[in-house]
């Protein structure tokens, strides 16, 4: 007992280098590059992902040791998008891993079916079937007329302010949209500003608590797993208890509409009402607890994402003058479009196309890696065998600027989806990864390209768009979502 009294220091030391050289040797991974100090903790990515910049460290990373980067003791980032059809494709053998437990939200029955983080292959096959009708573009187009609605009260609001934050006003949108698509109706944040304060639990819990915690997921049952911080941080329900009270208020009321209507409701089918005819004609499909969640989804997921894509487009375009006249000649004068604008024309408009795969490429909504866990018996990527159980992901951050691919990956070209090498210009589409891939694509890919695509055009046939200071810059913080804030523009209104 006296030699542990007196040498307590050393045996402490000992006993911790020993532990982090087993962290560091002690697994087959130890055959993956990566900086020394991240390969026996996390608290390196955990920093940067808390820090904001995931994205500028895991490049370095990236630029340094190659395509295959260990990133933790337990955790590979990998940068080819080869391997894309490796961890993300259809047969789900890489499952969603630990990062995805801050996603998981509890109702009184348990977890709720959220495709995002459901592993369970039949129940996710079957709420991406229930869904795929409501989501699928023909449904989509069917629904221009309501997005086309919010499109003219924004411009009427725009009108009125020669100069603003158009990055905050394309978030009001893009949730008007959202909201007009799913229910039919929205709750007016273009002219209320927040007017249920939704919009801090979607940039804090959804965009930053869960990229943050899902770097050490243990944290979370400390955290807002555990229902006692959450009441005390989040009040009674959670916040995102109120979007799912949202979204069966929401549902509740369309429901009575329908009933009320009898069969026979006004107006383009909404998401909702489609799942509901769904339901009706075959009740085994989709349970109500399923349906609220499709729409409780939509609300938190579909918004921000849109916003940060369409900020990314409006600011580059407007920051760079041959670009801007470009997109213009080819909206204006070329295809000669005028408001309404539909989706079947402007989507046909290579050069608006190719502005919005780069705007994806070059500022990805979501910020850090899709997680999976590797199947039990191991697999190889990047010629490195990684055993049953590691953590591995694709950041979209880092396929997006392989600079073999995408040459001066820094540099905002919409020309390098117009290139002649059709065979090059096909494997950076099968690279472009903002959406993921395989079984867990996003499945609102959709009505985003639709809204986007349409507002984008419909603001270059309404305005003179400039920046306010033609040199600057936004900021931006780089978690589950990316959020840019600093897109101040002067509008002017043209004769269209
Ligand atoms: C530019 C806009 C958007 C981007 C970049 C985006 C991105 C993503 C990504 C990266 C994932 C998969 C994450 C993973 O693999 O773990 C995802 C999944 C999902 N997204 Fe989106 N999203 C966008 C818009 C939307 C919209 C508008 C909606 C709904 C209306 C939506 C609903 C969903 C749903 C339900 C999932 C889960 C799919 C599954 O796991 O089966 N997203 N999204």
């Amino acid at each position: 007992m006296d030699i542990v009294h007196q040498y307590w220091p050393f045996l402490i030391s000992a006993a911790f280098l020993s532990w982090i050289l087993l962290q560091r040797y002690g697994t087959p991974l130890r055959k993956i590059p990566g900086p020394f100090h991240a390969s026996w903790t996390r608290l390196p990515r955990f920093i940067a992902v808390a820090s904001g910049r995931p994205h500028e460290w895991e490049l370095k990373l990236h630029r340094k040791y190659g395509r295959i980067v260990r990133v933790g003791p337990d955790l590979v980032s990998v940068g080819d998008p080869a391997a894309i059809n490796i961890i993300y494709n259809a047969n789900d053998k890489f499952k969603k891993s630990r990062f995805y437990l801050p996603f998981m939200v509890y109702d009184e029955e348990g977890m709720l079916p959220d495709p995002l983080v459901i592993n369970d292959k039949a129940l996710h096959t079957r709420m991406k079937k229930n869904a795929y009708t409501a989501y699928s573009m023909g449904a989509m187009l069917q629904l221009e007329p309501l997005v086309e609605k919010v499109t003219e009260r924004f411009f009427a609001l725009l009108d009125k302010r020669p100069t603003c934050d158009l990055g905050k006003w394309l978030r009001f949108y893009a949730t008007d949209v959202i909201f007009a698509v799913t229910f039919g109706e929205d709750l007016g944040f273009m002219e209320k500003g927040d007017p249920i304060g939704m919009m801090p639990m979607l940039e804090y819990v959804v965009g930053d608590y869960v990229a943050i915690v899902g770097t050490v997921p243990w944290l979370h049952k400390f955290l807002l797993g555990n229902r006692f911080v959450a009441r005390l941080a989040l009040g009674e329900n959670g916040l995102e208890g109120a979007a799912l009270d949202l979204a069966l208020k929401q549902v509740d009321k369309f429901r009575q509409k329908m009933a009320a209507s009898a069969g026979g409701m006004d107006g383009p089918c909404t998401f909702v009402h489609r799942l509901l005819e769904h339901q009706k004609k075959d009740p085994e499909s989709i349970t109500d607890r399923e349906l609220n969640t499709h729409a409780f989804g939509n609300i938190t997921a579909g918004a921000d994402t849109t916003a940060i894509a369409m900020r990314t487009i409006m600011f580059n375009v407007a920051r760079h003058p041959d670009i801007y006249r470009a997109l213009c000649r080819e909206i204006r004068d070329e295809a000669g479009l005028k408001l309404p604008v539909s989706y079947a024309t402007a989507s046909a408009l290579p050069y608006l196309d190719a502005v919005i795969k780069e705007a994806l490429r070059i500022h990805p909504p979501n910020g850090v890696m899709y997680c999976r866990t590797v199947p039990p018996e191991g697999a190889t990527i990047c010629d490195k065998f990684l055993p049953g159980g590691t953590e591995v992901g694709i950041s979209p951050w880092v396929v997006h600027y392989d600079d073999e691919l995408f040459p001066d990956p820094e540099r905002f070209e919409p020309e390098r989806w117009l290139a002649a090498d059709a065979d090059l210009v096909a494997r950076r589409k099968r690279s472009i990864f903002a959406f993921s891939a395989g079984s867990h694509t996003c499945l609102g890919k959709n009505i985003s390209l639709m809204e986007i695509t349409k507002l984008i055009a419909s603001l270059l046939v309404r305005y003179d768009i400039s920046l306010e200071d033609p040199d600057g810059n936004m900021s931006f913080k780089c978690r589950w979502f990316t959020p840019q804030t600093g897109l101040i523009v002067k509008l002017k209104i043209r004769d269209s």
